[in-house]
This record gives C-alpha cells, sequence and structure tokens, in this order.
C-alpha cells in the first residue's frame, strides 16, 4: 500500500455514524474519499461536504450522499490533504487550487484532520510556493503588493497555457517566499492585501496530522 492510500484509509477513524464530512481534495484524500464510499454502501450514515467540484464529482460517483454548507450548523470532521505541514502543525494548502473553499470548511468543522505522505513534512514552510486565490480583476497590481512581503508571484497556468480558474472563478498566484518563519502573521498580512481573497497558509487548525514516519509506520499526531 501507499503512503498516500496509508494515511487517507487510516482518517476514516475519525468518521463515524451520522456525521456530516467535510471532504477534501487531492491524491491523498482521494483514498479517505474511496474508503468512505465503501463504507457508505456497507450501511455508514454520513453526509459529505465537498471542498472543490472534482471531489464532489468523485463524492457522487461512489454514492456518498452530500449536503450543502447553508444547509448545516456545523461540521463534524473534516480530512483533507497538506503540500507542507511543518512540526506545529501549521499548513500550506492549495497545490490543487481548492484552498478557498478547503479553508471554509477546514474553519466550519469540530475537527480538522490532515493526511499527509512523509514528504509533505517540513521543518520550515516554503519550499511549496504558496497558493494565493486573488479575484483577476487587476490581478497584476494585486501581484506587486504580494511581491512587496518577499517573493516573486507567478500565475497559475493550466494544461492548455491559459489562467487557471478555481472553482471560486478566481485566478491563484504561485508565491515562492523562500522561507516562512512567521506563518501567522503572513497569513494575516497578505489577507490584507486587497484582490487577495484567500490564501494557503492554514495555521493553528489541524487538530490531527496522520502522517508516516521514516520506517513506513502511520504516526498520528
Ligand atoms: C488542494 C490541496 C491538497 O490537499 C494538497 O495540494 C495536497 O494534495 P495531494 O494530497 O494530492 O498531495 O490543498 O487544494
Amino acid at each position: 500500500m501507499n503512503e498516500k492510500q496509508l494515511v487517507g484509509e487510516k482518517a476514516v477513524e475519525y468518521v463515524k455514524d451520522g456525521m456530516i464530512v467535510g471532504l477534501g481534495t487531492g491524491s491523498t484524500v482521494y483514498y479517505t474519499i474511496l474508503k468512505l464510499g465503501k463504507l457508505v454502501q456497507e450501511g455508514l450514515q454520513i453526509k459529505g461536504i465537498p471542498t472543490s467540484v472534482q471531489t464532489a464529482m468523485l463524492a457522487k460517483e461512489l454514492n456518498i450522499p452530500l449536503v450543502e454548507l447553508k444547509d448545516v450548523e456545523h461540521i463534524d470532521v473534516a480530512i483533507d490533504g497538506a503540500d507542507e505541514v511543518d512540526g506545529q502543525a501549521a499548513l500550506i494548502k492549495g497545490g490543487g487550487g481548492a484552498l478557498l473553499r478547503e479553508k471554509i470548511i477546514a474553519r466550519a468543522s469540530k475537527m480538522f484532520v490532515v493526511v499527509a505522505d512523509a514528504k509533505k513534512n517540513v521543518q520550515t514552510l516554503g519550499a511549496f510556493s504558496l497558493p494565493v486565490e486573488v479575484v483577476p480583476f487587476g490581478f497584476e497590481m494585486t501581484a506587486r503588493h504580494i511581491a512587496k512581503l518577499g517573493c516573486e508571484p507567478v500565475l497559475r497556468l493550466n494544461p492548455a497555457g491559459e489562467a487557471f480558474i478555481s472553482d471560486n472563478g478566481n485566478y491563484i498566484l504561485d508565491c515562492p517566499f523562500p522561507e516562512i518563519n512567521r506563518p501567522a502573521e503572513l497569513e494575516r498580512a497578505l489577507n490584507m492585501i486587497p484582490g487577495v481573497v484567500e490564501n494557503g497558509l492554514f495555521v493553528d487548525m489541524a487538530d490531527v496530522v496522520i502522517t508516516v514516519d521514516e520506517h513506513q509506520q502511520v504516526k498520528v499526531t
């Protein structure tokens, strides 16, 4: 079993009958969703709230009942991947471009469980370019403001070479900050810039991180 599958499947232990479950986006939580699909087929009663159109399609294929955020009081548990996880469980997310909905759903959840293969564990965040979702209007100006915080933003493109459009109709700027020593400060500073919708720093949000240690054993912190 590969690492993504190991950690992804482990996360279903946090899902109990009757729960509202935030369903993350990406190749690791994919395994969580597959396993949940199997459990639903066997009788588990849950309702999912997807963090992206892609995840909604997968959940529908697997017959996982879905509900909209407006129709629930809270989410019991959200499970999602990460691009980087530091020693304080601060995260970079948004490699798949779903960071805005992911953050809304993680914030609305009583418990936020992160699934990450060993490659995602870092001492200091920053080797992975930080995704920042921005409105298309005046994005070049927004990028210049972001650059003043210490990076050179790059507009994310789709495979056809056009601007990648998020599920919310926005652009993503990938921001290569060399080292993010104060993630909470940077998260706030970025969100103060007009034109920035949200950024991929998730600080003090993860309640549980499921990863793999150097002996290929699942580690839960
Ligand atoms: C999508 C995300 C993903 O959770 C993150 O990119 C990790 O993806 P993967 O599990 O495929 O490595 O934030 O916006």
